[in-house]
Formats: C-alpha cells, sequence, structure tokens
C-alpha cells in the first residue's frame, strides 16, 4: 500500500477557540489526550483525511513550544502507512534525519513516528500505523 495522507496537523490554544472549522460545518468525531506528547487532540474528519487539533497540556509540551516561537499553525502533515518500521529502515539507511528511531504510542491507539523537519523539506512529517 502506498501511503495516504491521514491527516494534518494545526497546532492551536485551545480546541474551542478554533471555530473556523465548525463555522465550516467540519465536526469534532473524537477527542483524547496523549500524554506522553503533552497534548489534547481533536479529530475533524475531511473526506478521507482528517484535521487533527493539537492544544498543549502543559508549558513544557513540544506544540506549547511551537506556538510560543512561530503562533498557531500547521504543525505536521500525517501519512498513514501499512509497515512503519519498514519505512523507518529504510529512511534511515537512506540518511534521512529521523525524530523516533522505532514507533511511539499516538492517538487512536495507532503506532507514529516523526521524521526531522530537515528531512521533510522544512516540514514535519508523522508516519502512522493502525494496529489491528
Ligand atoms: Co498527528
Amino acid at each position: 500500500m502506498k501511503p495516504v495522507l491521514d491527516h494534518i496537523g494545526i497546532a492551536v490554544r485551545s480546541i474551542e477557540g478554533a471555530a473556523v472549522y465548525r463555522a465550516l460545518g467540519l465536526t469534532v468525531d473524537h477527542v483524547e489526550t496523549v500524554e506522553t506528547q503533552g497534548v489534547r487532540i481533536a479529530f475533524l474528519p475531511v473526506g478521507d483525511s482528517s484535521l487533527e487539533l493539537l492544544e498543549p497540556t502543559s508549558a513544557a509540551s513540544p506544540v506549547a513550544k511551537f506556538i510560543e516561537k512561530r503562533g498557531e499553525g500547521i504543525h505536521h502533515i500525517c501519512f498513514r502507512v501499512d509497515d512503519i518500521d519498514a519505512h523507518l529502515e529504510r529512511l534511515k539507511a537512506a540518511g534521512f534525519r529521523l525524530i523516533n528511531e522505532s514507533p511511539v504510542p499516538g492517538a487512536h491507539g495507532c503506532r507514529v513516528a516523526f521524521l526531522h523537519p530537515a528531512a521533510g523539506n522544512g516540514v514535519l512529517i508523522e508516519l502512522s500505523e493502525k494496529v489491528k
């Protein structure tokens, strides 16, 4: 399976404050807190993909630091893949810089890993594998 666009992550100060998506008619179908990443996450389906609103849960959260430095905005894009370990191994062997060399727990119980923005032409790229 080729990677598909799973979601676009948007850093927001407050999920409730991100009113434009509701005004567009999108609805939140799932909210969860990922403690290990210091974020509360809301998913808003858009066709086969989603928006993922990321609200920091503490000042130490990487998303809080992102907002402090760059303001609210697009934080990452996520590709869903069917074999995250094989992708990471291949990318690493090809010299791409990884933030997570092995998958960590993400939202929806998925296994996720981030590539360094230097590897993604300035874009933070997340890979996600659904756990069956
Ligand atoms: Co994400």
